[in-house]
């Protein structure tokens, strides 16, 4: 549980979203819909970038499966205040409004694109398209080193020059923060959906190949930062796992070699699927997988549920059922003649 204005308070309407398209189950929608409304607040909040999060998980997959005028009313709000933190000489949404950087874009911050694209195509004003690929335009310049890792926090000065760059939630300053490179591989990936411009398509293959190289584990499941000394206590982060199969699905229909981020999304669904990560129904507090990290440095959240690869697992299950033409028709899983 968490308050209407946490970052991840979009989560859990949009698993009740998505657990209702998968299954059909009319009570998952009305649970659904009554835990969307409970976002209404947001979207007079101005105070963060995650609005996207929060409100493009819960109020756009409502718009998706249920729409109605206040989804939308809902969603143009938050997408004008998401606007508001836009800079025009330094090209980039602002991400925080606390610490001492002087403007922090966060690589997180390539995941609240996705609303702004949505309110373009709902209302026919591309001004919300062009501040999301200026966003990421300049996420790609700076956030990425030349082996496509990335930084997690980018702070520019005023001029659009950077000040700092950071770690906020991974072991060092330079080290490859594991649920980084999965907001970034899917960031991208949703990029080129919205835009048909290869530079994103080809900036999304270069991080997803990064991604497959770097990930050691036997399980395809990353330990919660690619350069964190590996022992026996190491904790994984299934919440960057479940963003990158996620991220891989859909690459996957883009490229013509797509089956190899296929099977590698699928390695990764079979993992979270099993006994190793996938909770017994009434265990882990409710929540569908084990085995994430919040933020480590800061003793957060350590090998625990988190409500974001709850909410990634059942989208990357959604795309792949639909890939695959499968669905679930009383409770049993069936082809799609
Ligand atoms: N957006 C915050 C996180 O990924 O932990």
């Amino acid at each position: 549980l968490c308050g209407v204005h946490d970052w991840t308070s979009g989560f859990f309407p949009g698993s009740l979203w998505y657990a209702y398209e998968l299954t059909g189950n009319d009570t998952l929608k009305t649970q659904a819909i009554q835990y969307t409304n409970l976002l209404n607040p947001v979207r007079y909040y101005k105070g963060t970038h995650d609005l996207g999060f929060m409100i493009n998980c819960s109020y756009g997959n409502a718009e998706r499966l249920a729409p109605n005028d206040t989804i939308a009313a809902v969603m143009r709000e938050t997408a004008d205040n998401l606007c508001g933190r836009f800079n025009d000489s330094i090209s980039a949404i602002r991400s925080w409004d606390f610490g001492t950087w002087n403007f922090p874009v966060i690589i997180d911050n390539m995941m609240n694109l996705d609303l702004l694209f949505n309110v373009a195509k709902a209302t026919g004003d591309n001004k919300y398209k062009d501040i999301a690929i200026k966003h990421a335009m300049t996420t790609m310049n700076n956030h990425f080193r030349p082996d496509y890792t990335c930084w997690h926090v980018v702070s520019y000065n005023n001029d659009g020059t950077v000040e700092r760059k950071q770690t906020h939630q991974g072991k060092n300053d330079d080290s490859s923060w594991a649920r980084g490179q999965a907001w970034a591989v899917y960031g991208y990936t949703a990029c080129y959906r919205e835009t048909n411009d290869s530079t994103f398509l080809n900036f999304a293959i270069k991080v997803a190949d990064m991604i497959m190289d770097r990930v050691k584990t036997d399980d395809a499941i990353p330990y919660w930062d690619y350069d964190a000394p590996v022992t026996e206590e190491t904790p994984r982060d299934a919440s960057a796992a479940s963003v990158t199969a996620s991220a891989l699905i859909e690459l996957s229909t883009m490229v013509p070699d797509g089956q190899k981020y296929l099977d590698y999304a699928e390695k990764i669904l079979k993992s979270l699927s099993s006994d190793a990560y996938l909770a017994k129904v009434g265990d882990n507090q409710g929540y569908i997988l084990m085995h994430s990290v919040g933020s480590l440095p800061n003793g957060s959240e350590i090998d625990t549920p988190l409500n974001y690869a709850d909410y990634y697992y059942l989208e990357a299950l959604k795309r792949f059922m639909e890939l695959k033409k499968l669905r679930v028709e009383h409770g049993e899983l069936k082809m799609i003649q």
